[in-house]
């Protein structure tokens, strides 16, 4: 495994909850970490801080031209980028008969077409560097279906092809892995939640800093780990 220590990284959707958790670990393994925001200014502000003055980015990820200007603007920085956690997603629940087009595209336009250009433009600086790794925030929505969360669903299990098609494109000097969360609350509380922690083997939520486990060790692996889906779930997508 590789140290991250200087490693230029950037974290997608890092202002708060998970994305700053993965952020805040990855200072901690010594890397250079970027902070994107969307319109948490505040906190990506202050999770900046946290993880020693880092910079922080901030671009509408539904806007192609904002993705590209922000690699720029990450590349320009510091001069190279090494990781990716394509982090940054859009959640809501609405029954599969009442969707619109734009309940569909709200959702599919971060989850799934920001993603990708995510990875694409990563993809382009770290193949003219010395290569990279990326890691793709899917879902255990990805991975089992959900009901009254189909489209949601379904932009999460195209972000898992995804990372699987992309892991075969940018080989051997780019991996591309996927972590797959399970439930991770932030102090919200619904029935709907508690349905599935109670349907949890590990019988508990799950938090950022194990999902962040779950990053560093796709970032830090050899190129011989890659095309993977890893599900930090406590067991749930088995059942
Ligand atoms: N939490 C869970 O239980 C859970 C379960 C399964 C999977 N996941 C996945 O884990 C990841 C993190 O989860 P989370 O709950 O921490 O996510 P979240 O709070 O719902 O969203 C993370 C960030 O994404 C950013 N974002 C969304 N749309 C954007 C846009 N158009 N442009 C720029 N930024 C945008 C937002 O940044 P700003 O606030 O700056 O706008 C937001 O803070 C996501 O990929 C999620 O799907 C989470």
């Amino acid at each position: 495994m590789d140290s991250l220590a200087g490693r230029v990284i950037l974290v997608t959707g890092a202002a708060k909850r998970v994305g700053r958790g993965i952020a805040l670990r990855l200072a901690r393994e010594g890397a250079r970490v970027a902070i994107h925001y969307g319109g948490s200014e505040a906190e990506a502000r202050a999770t900046a801080a946290e993880c020693g003055s880092v910079p922080i980015f901030r671009a509408n990820l539904e806007r192609v031209p904002e993705i590209e200007a922000l690699f720029e603007q990450v590349v320009q920085h510091f001069g190279r980028i090494d990781g990716l956690v394509n982090n940054a997603a859009r959640f809501t629940k609405i029954d599969p008969l009442r969707i619109t087009e734009a309940d569909w595209d709200f959702i599919h336009s971060v989850n799934l077409k920001a993603a990708f250009f995510c990875n694409q433009q990563a993809a382009k600086h770290m193949l003219a560097g010395e290569g990279g790794r990326i890691v793709n925030i899917s879902s255990l929505g990805g991975i089992r279906p959900w009901a009254d969360h189909a489209h949601y669903c379904a932009s999460k299990a195209g972000l898992i092809m995804l990372t699987k098609a992309l892991a075969k494109a940018f080989a051997p000097k780019v991996t591309v892995n996927s972590v797959a969360p399970g439930v991770i609350p932030f102090g919200e509380h619904s029935p709907e939640i508690d349905r599935f922690i109670a349907a949890t083997p590990a019988k508990r939520a799950g938090t950022a800093d194990e999902i962040a486990d779950a990053v560093v060790f796709f970032l830090s692996a050899s190129n011989y780990i890659t095309g993977q889906i890893l599900a930090v779930d406590g067991g749930l997508s088995q059942k």
